[in-house]
């Protein structure tokens, strides 16, 4: 059980007891240290409920509330606050049995099959900033999920089918006659542009890839074979930025729109045949009264075109079809760009309503914010394009290595470029994961790469702080006990056993904000344990205490940052 889940049974027992059964606990850590290190503030509402004297009600919690061995001292304060303060033996006996696991102590949750879909690129051109959050955030998700005991299943849901494709392709074909796909290839975006310029000035042309539409959804194979070396080379492309921003995504976890083709026209009959079908100047609509367009009338989710052709939205029921029927998923959380989100409300609803996704499916839109210039506008290149990805990377990289440089410039410089790209990337991650997802935020170079405040350097920096230490040390036990009795080591202690519960506050709620918060706290009372705590000069088994609780950090800001997809370095 986390400490949290611990005290709130606790207290929520002592409420029943007291008479207030149906009251919430509502523990919480406390918010200022005078309070001591949890509050239970459910009391004032249980007493309202009851029509009681809140403080009354307090005294007869307290006198059943059974914390032995948890907390040493109870106290009420204010209205009916209960102020608890945590016993500094079970503190260290929560530290010992973190140390003792590889997963730091934390119980693992009833499996549950979860998929992450992240990343879900369109192929047709280059990754750019606008690929960056999902990307990061996504593999967190995985990250956290997978670490408490889940199922996960990474899904890349690349866009690899529709109109664009048939023009691609046709481009393709004409340049490798003249040799010349190999090198335009290499370049998506150019290659993008030079194909679109052709569709538009030649009619010839234009015909040619539209045919090549119509062969590619009907399966014709040498059009799709030419499709394919398509999609096989952008994805390279894909996969090199995966790996430059050390997300877990790779070729299996590519569940393309394409997958879902035929299953269109047997989704789109299943719909008309449930009643839920209207045509709409000849394209077939479902009709959503919880939804309203501007004009106060009920939106209108498009799976057909006139003429036939399916959507964005088609290929996306196909693909809750599949991923509740076939995959079986318990959950499935859609990383993908707030703006989306109408989109996201429609076809779950829809979905909802063909019974294709049942009540106890947790489907989620995990929306996030857009990445701003310093104007506040989506940032984009001086000339006014997308900021390709694999130059933000290594801009980066780059930028990172400069102040490596200017710190150790003895370092070999093979050392300082391992360094820059764990610090640079790492970087980049957590200034983008710190932030509320739901939110935009201005890029900034500076701070994100500061030493000081919360961000990926200060971390790591605090990390090789507690490996110098270490390095220092010479004996370490670490079967050691753990003993507290400064303040200083209860504080850091305390914020040490909240590991857990963060963590599973992450996997709930999908923001990983909570724990970048959470890690610069431990960086932050480690410090201050480390100038209130002498270690190495300390003795004994105090000594010993203390090089225990310095592992800890060290092993709690590993896990955290891990989860986040940053590496950490043993020197910097
Ligand atoms: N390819 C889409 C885009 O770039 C995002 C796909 C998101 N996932 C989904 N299941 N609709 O806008």
């Amino acid at each position: 059980m986390t400490i949290l889940q611990l005290i709130s049974a606790r207290v929520q027992a002592a409420l029943a007891a007291a008479g207030a059964p149906d009251a919430s606990a509502n523990v919480q850590p406390a918010s200022k240290p005078e309070f001591g290190d949890y509050q239970a503030n459910g009391v004032m509402a249980a007493a309202k409920q009851l029509k009681t004297n809140p403080r009354e009600l307090a005294q007869k919690v307290l006198a059943v509330l059974d914390l032995e061995g948890i907390a040493s001292k109870l106290e009420i304060a204010g209205p009916g606050f209960i102020n608890i303060h945590l016993n500094p033996a079970f503190l260290a006996r929560r530290a010992e049995t973190a140390l003792a696991d590889e997963a730091l102590g934390i119980t693992k949750v009833d499996a549950k099959k979860v998929m992450v879909e992240y990343s879900s690129v369109n192929l047709a051109k280059e990754m750019h900033i606008g690929h960056l959050r999902g990307g990061i955030i996504g593999d967190a998700l995985v990250r956290v999920n997978s670490f408490i005991g889940h199922n996960v299943v990474r899904q890349n849901h690349v866009g690899d089918w529709g109109t664009q494709f048939g023009m691609l392709v046709a481009y393709m074909v004409e340049i490798s006659k003249s040799g010349q796909a190999d090198l335009e290839l290499k370049d998506l975006d150019t290659f993008y542009k030079h194909s679109k310029k052709r569709f538009d000035e030649d009619t010839a042309f234009a015909d040619t890839a539209r045919d090549y539409v119509v062969k590619l959804q009907s399966g014709d194979a040498e059009v799709l074979k030419l499709w394919q070396q398509f999609v096989k080379l952008s994805l390279t492309h894909c996969n090199a930025i995966y790996q430059k921003l050390g997300l877990q995504l790779n070729d299996d976890d590519v569940r393309g729109e394409s997958f879902y083709n035929d299953d269109l026209p047997v989704l789109v009959e299943e719909l008309r045949q449930k009643g839920l079908l209207v045509e709409d100047q000849g394209a077939q609509v479902v009709f959503l009264d919880e939804f309203k367009n501007k004009e106060g009338e009920p939106a209108a989710f498009i799976v057909q075109k006139q003429g036939g052709g399916y959507l964005y939205a088609t290929t996306d029921l196909g693909a809750i079809r599949f991923r509740v029927n076939k995959l079986g998923l318990d959950r499935c959380l859609y990383v993908v760009d707030s703006r989306q989100s109408l989109h996201f409300q429609q076809l779950f609803s829809t979905a909802r309503k063909a019974g294709w996704l049942p009540e106890e499916a947790d489907f989620q839109h995990i929306g996030h914010g857009t990445i701003m210039g310093p104007d506040g506008k989506p940032l984009k290149t001086r000339s006014g394009e997308n900021v390709k990805l694999v130059e933000l990377l290594d801009e980066a990289v780059e930028r990172a290595f400069q102040l490596v440089t200017s710190k150790n410039p003895e370092l070999p410089e093979a050392e300082r470029r391992q360094i820059a790209a764990v610090v640079g990337i790492g970087a980049l991650k957590y200034a983008d994961l710190s932030k509320s997802r739901n939110t935009d935020y201005i890029f900034d170079w500076d701070a994100m790469l500061s030493f000081e405040g919360n961000t990926a350097p200060y971390l790591q920096y605090a990390y090789t702080r507690v490996q110098s230490v270490f390095r220092k040390a010479e004996d370490f036990d670490p079967a050691a006990k753990v003993l507290i009795t400064e303040v200083a080591e209860k504080q850091l202690a305390v914020v040490l056993a909240q590991f857990e519960d963060v963590v599973f506050a992450v996997a709930d709620s999908s923001q990983p904000h909570h724990l970048c918060g959470y890690l610069y706290n431990v960086a932050t009372l480690f410090s201050r344990f480390y100038e209130a705590c002498p270690i190495l000069k300390s003795e004994g088994q105090v000594r010993a205490s203390r090089l225990q609780l310095a592992a800890l950090t060290a092993k709690t800001l590993q896990s955290g940052l891990g989860l986040l997809g940053i590496e950490v370095l043993d020197a910097m």
